[in-house]
């Protein structure tokens, strides 16, 4: 038993522990239930009593032994991730590629946060509509060429069914909904069936505003036109009011601003006009006010709607429609940095 002891002693000596797994698997040889120590133990009850003194000692020894040694191990496996040097600590990390926001995501922000500044707060609606919320409500005629099957998409061949025109659809789920003051901006997708091309697709995103109140009129429309373009084009900017035509709008206008390219002097992208049309806007006809429910003889209001796709190509200059919804990486990384 003695020389067991001592073997077991020198072979402390040499014990080496690279990892948690290899210390756990010393442990368990020599200090564990089943371990080597253990089985000496049992050993020694069977030893003659005049031995039982100096191996008794013996085998304290050795048990302390291995439990110093563990922790010897236990203690340099810890201080060893610090002194490793084959990791340098000090290097950079690897960049992480960071995505970025999509050109109309950023558009359609911009444009929000400057209606929210005037108290505006954003609506939705759903997608697919009925043809109540995008057109009768809105005072289209049921001849009306908006609703022809050149433009809409109907679902399932069902007339009454059809993918959303235009997001003036939300203005009408509000007003069913709400009574005045309202005001509320809606950003969106709409769906029209044309033939895509650099300049026109089968899908593209609007926003829409609309405010109603008692005495709301024209100068307030005007006055947060004038807001909106200033505060998305620059203090420079001009804005012109040419009488238009929309059914749910009466009267109607067309708003164009000074052209952000040449500063209103003329140049290919106004077609040497020196004004590019922006949106469409007008005071809410009062049909469509009571056919939501909103007393006309008491309320009136004004409702604005614009492309988002149409500002972002005026901001940032893309000159194809297909790249918004392309998904080529190339074009989306240089909007990494805008705001
Ligand atoms: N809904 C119109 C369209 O899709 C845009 C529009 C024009 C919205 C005038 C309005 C408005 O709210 O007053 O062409």
């Amino acid at each position: 038993m003695i020389e067991k002891i001592n073997s077991l002693l020198a072979e402390f000596e040499n014990l080496k522990a690279s990892n948690v797994q290899e210390l756990e698997e010393i442990r368990v040889k020599y200090l564990s239930k089943k371990g080597e120590i253990s089985s000496l133990m049992d050993d020694f009850r069977n030893v003659a009593a005049e031995e039982k003194r100096t191996l008794g000692i013996k085998l304290n020894e050795l048990k302390t032994k291995a439990q110093d040694k563990i922790n010897e191990l236990k203690e340099t496996l810890e201080n060893s991730v610090s002194t490793d040097t084959s990791i340098d600590l000090t290097r950079t990390a690897y960049p992480i590629p960071m995505g970025a926001r999509h050109p109309l995501s950023l558009v359609k922000k911009e444009i929000c946060d400057i209606f929210k500044r005037l108290g505006f707060s954003i609506a939705e609606g759903p997608e697919i509509e009925d043809d109540w919320h995008v057109f009768s409500a809105l005072n289209f005629a049921p001849d009306h060429p908006a609703r022809d099957m050149q433009d809409t998409f109907f679902i399932a061949r069902n007339p009454e069914i059809v993918l959303r025109t235009h997001t003036s659809s939300v203005q009408t789920r509000v007003m069913e909904k709400e009574q005045p003051p309202i005001r509320i901006i809606c950003p969106g997708r709409v769906y029209r069936n044309e033939a895509i091309s650099y300049r026109a697709h089968c899908f593209f995103h609007q926003v829409e505003a609309l405010y109603i109140d008692k005495d709301v009129s024209f100068a307030d429309l005007k006055q947060a036109l004038i807001f909106f373009a200033k505060e998305l084009f620059g203090a420079d900017t001009k804005i012109r009011l040419r009488p238009s035509y929309f059914p749910f709008t009466e009267p109607s206008a067309e708003m164009d601003i000074s052209c952000n390219i040449c500063g209103g002097k003329g140049c290919p992208f106004c077609k040497h006009t020196g004004w590019v049309e922006i949106l469409g806007c007008g005071m809410v006809d009062p049909n469509v006010l009571d056919n939501c429910g909103i007393d006309s003889k008491i309320y009136s209001g004004y409702a604005l709607g614009m492309g988002v796709e149409r500002i972002t190509n005026l901001k940032y200059r893309v000159k194809d429609l297909r790249m918004f919804s392309e998904n080529d990486v190339r074009f989306l990384q240089q909007f990494e940095n805008a705001q």
